[in-house]
């Protein structure tokens, strides 16, 4: 793996393999001086032109683990507001000394014209509405862990899907892990029939259902998406208040999953929209534990693309 741009173009052994790193280094964050100098005289940018809490901050935290340095890039304040281009800015950075980049950026296939243009690996921290594949890992890490399997489950992914990176990723990465997707939100916020194909890589593994019921039944996992109103150029829905009677999730939804299925979201949340407030006290409510993960799927991402490992 030179890059990680994508969940697409990983395999099932690739993504076992992160896991597993993810796995074994996991036990470094428990220790009483979480470091070890794996990573040292290596520099990392941090180049975020999107906001971010988690997946900034648990890059950070995931290289300062390792002994990494990090540079963290602002546009504020930088030579952009001067015109020069994202990639010589990059150059530039690249000239400084940086050995890695990690990107967030609001158009899709940024990082991966970065990565046709550079020499050092780039990890794709989110571009646009097209993938967000460490979310992706980290949920799959953190499905493994409490399931102890990522095959043969019933993965139910509810909101919008339309515009979600995350929901990209992940449709794809538990299918590629042997398990079922069944994507369901409001139908304007489904993805478009044109596009069903780049989902569907085993047709036996993907639905598009229009009523949450039948996503929703018999579910191991239920993934909650936020709507992304920030990439909503024109309204897809009524009102945020509609969105919540017909498509938020309640303890009354919940009934339908199995026993002891897992409920998760790769935040920001809404509480009282896309989850109502009741669930934070689910028992099978995992969202601090996918934040958790995050650390350590970065830590086997950043490892791999700067050792080789
Ligand atoms: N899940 C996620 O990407 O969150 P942030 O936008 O806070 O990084």
């Amino acid at each position: 793996m030179r890059h990680l741009l994508d969940i697409q173009s990983l395999s099932s052994e690739e993504i076992a393999e992160i896991l597993k790193l993810a796995e074994n280094l996991k036990e470094i964050l428990y220790r009483a001086i979480p470091k070890v100098p794996t990573l040292r005289g290596k520099l990392v940018l941090l180049l975020f032109y999107e906001p971010s809490t988690r997946t900034r901050f648990s890059f950070e935290r995931a290289c300062k683990v390792l002994s990494a340095d990090t540079l963290s890039f602002s546009a504020k304040g930088s030579s952009l507001e001067k015109g020069e281009s994202l990639l010589d800015t990059v150059k530039n950075l690249c000239a400084v000394g940086v050995n890695l980049v990690v990107i967030r950026h609001p158009f899709s296939g940024t990082p991966h014209f970065l990565a046709k243009h550079i020499k050092i690996p780039v990890v794709n921290a989110g571009d646009g509405a097209h993938e967000h594949p460490t979310q992706a890992l980290l949920d799959l890490l953190t499905v493994k862990e409490k399931l102890n399997t990522l095959s043969d489950l019933k993965i139910a992914i509810i909101g919008d899907i339309k515009h979600s990176r995350v929901a990209r990723s992940d449709i794809l990465a538990f299918q590629k892990m042997g398990s079922s997707v069944y994507i369901t939100g409001p139908a304007t916020l489904l993805p478009e029939p044109r596009e069903i194909d780049f989902f569907k890589l085993n047709p036996n593994k993907f639905k598009v259902c229009f009523k949450p019921k039948e996503a929703l039944e018999g579910a191991d996992v239920v993934i909650a998406l936020r709507v992304q109103r920030e990439r909503h150029g024109e309204p897809f829905i009524p009102s945020l208040k509609e969105y919540a009677e017909n498509f938020g999730l309640t303890p009354r939804e919940l009934e339908l999953v199995k026993p002891g299925a897992l409920l998760l979201h790769p935040g920001p949340i809404n509480w009282g929209i896309e989850l109502s407030h009741e669930l934070q006290n689910y028992p099978f409510q995992v969202i601090l534990d996918q934040v958790e993960n995050g650390v350590a799927v970065r830590m086997a991402v950043l490892l791999s693309l700067l050792t080789g490992e």
